[in-house]
């Protein structure tokens, strides 16, 4: 017997759901209805991925449309809101990260989410990743010891579209959509945070994009085709003011006694991943060695225990990047999100794991405008530990 399809939603018709979801979401599920407050990129993506409706208006759509699951994919400081009302509505959500940007929505949302007992998937998906997977397996190996410090993130330019989904006070800038990865990946390989100390400033407070008319003309051509390249000849002749902190540091103390910094920004010179500026994304260091992700290799591990499968008498033993093909993270929640609602089962990139990287990222930045350190409440299940929030 063939399986049913779960029909789907999607909120936010940009460049994350016309690049990734959209694919996805017709190749596993069923694609009802879009939504988006650009008519024309509603229309165009309902005609482009052969979607029945669309609409202009998250609450219509939420009413009319035969939809059992919602793609929340609109900008970064819209997610808890449209997430309520989806959940609020009965309708299974995937969350697009962060989850929230202020502690009152991260509450709203947490509360309709579990009220209303749907499912919840919130990005980025860490969980399920080849190499997240392996990095866990080595560090709960011993391999390194006692976990001491660690230090992530590099930061980047900035988007260059997107005014309202990323610069704007509300949506939160690099904290939330570049810092996230790594308190994604940190908090799944050490465990929760305890507290957190945020230093962040504005450095470069007016930027030029690229217009919305741009991405919206993108999509009036079919089939579609990858925005990227396209975007590279793009003019950014729209003027805007950077009001979310675009260089900030994050300090975390985590529950487990280690110490770290996390990195976000966007006033790095791009490309800086090439050549002699190759450094890890992720560094941990341990009492009997340390475990690098990215930069040359995929993973290196250096460790002084010589009875260690990753002992290596020259110093570092290196799993290359070969070993883990590119891992679409969209595609892999999307039908890990589907199985979830089909098989009635959670999702590894849980409600309360969301909530928590979140959290200590509002109370980062929450912390550099007040000058103190904040306690991080909430937390998710560890080491088979379930700890409420
Ligand atoms: N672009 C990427 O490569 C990428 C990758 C990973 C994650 N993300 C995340 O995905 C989200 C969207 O990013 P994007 O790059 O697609 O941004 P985008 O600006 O291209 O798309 C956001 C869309 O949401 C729509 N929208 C805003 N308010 C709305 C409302 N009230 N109702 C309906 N639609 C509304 C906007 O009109 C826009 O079309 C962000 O949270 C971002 O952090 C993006």
């Amino acid at each position: 017997m063939r399986e049913r399809k779960v029909k789907c939603g999607v909120v936010g018709c940009g460049v994350v759901a016309n690049e990734a979801y959209f694919p996805a979401i017709v190749e596993k599920g069923e694609l009802v209805a879009t939504c988006d407050k650009i008519e024309e990129r509603a229309r165009r993506s309902m005609e482009l991925w052969g979607a029945k409706e669309y609409y202009t208006d998250v609450d219509e759509m939420l009413r009319k449309a035969n939809i059992e699951a919602v793609f929340i994919l609109s900008g970064m400081g819209m997610h808890a809101d449209h997430a309520t009302r989806a959940a609020r509505a009965g309708k299974h959500v995937l969350i697009q990260k962060p989850l929230a940007t202020t502690m009152r929505d991260a509450r709203k949302v947490f509360n309709a989410i579990k009220k209303a007992g749907v499912k919840a998937l919130v990005e980025p998906n860490v969980q399920m990743n080849p190499l997240y997977l392996k990095a866990k397996s080595i560090l709960e190996e011993g391999t390194i010891g006692e976990v001491y410090w660690f230090r992530a993130g590099l930061g980047r330019g900035p988007p260059t579209w997107g005014e309202e989904t990323f610069f704007t006070r509300q949506a939160g800038g690099p904290l939330f959509d570049l810092g996230v990865y790594q308190i994604a990946a940190l908090t799944f390989l050490l465990g929760p945070a305890s507290s957190v100390t945020g230093m962040a400033k504005i450095s470069i407070p007016e930027r030029f994009i690229v217009p919305e008319e741009f991405f919206t003309e993108h999509l009036s051509q079919k089939p579609y085709e990858p925005f990227w390249k396209k975007l590279a000849t793009a003019k950014p002749t729209k003027r805007i003011k950077m009001e979310a902190e675009d260089n900030t540091f994050t300090l975390l103390s985590m529950r487990s006694g280690s110490l770290g910094c996390v990195i976000a920004n966007f006033v790095t010179p791009d490309g800086l991943r090439n050549g002699v500026g190759n450094m890890p994304d992720i560094e941990i260091y341990g009492s009997d060695g340390a475990l690098f992700l990215g930069g040359s290799a995929a993973i290196s591990v250096m460790t002084k225990r010589k009875d260690s499968k990753y002992y290596s008498p020259e110093g570092w033993y290196c799993i290359p990047k070969q070993d883990f093909p590119s891992w679409n993270y969209y595609r892999a929640s999307t039908e890990h999100f589907f199985n979830c609602i089909l098989n009635d089962e959670e999702p590894l990139p849980s409600l309360e794991w969301g909530m928590h990287v979140s959290e200590i990222m509002i109370k980062s930045i929450q912390s550099s405008r007040t000058g103190n350190r904040l306690r991080v409440l909430s937390s998710f299940k560890w080491k088979g530990e379930s700890v409420e929030c």
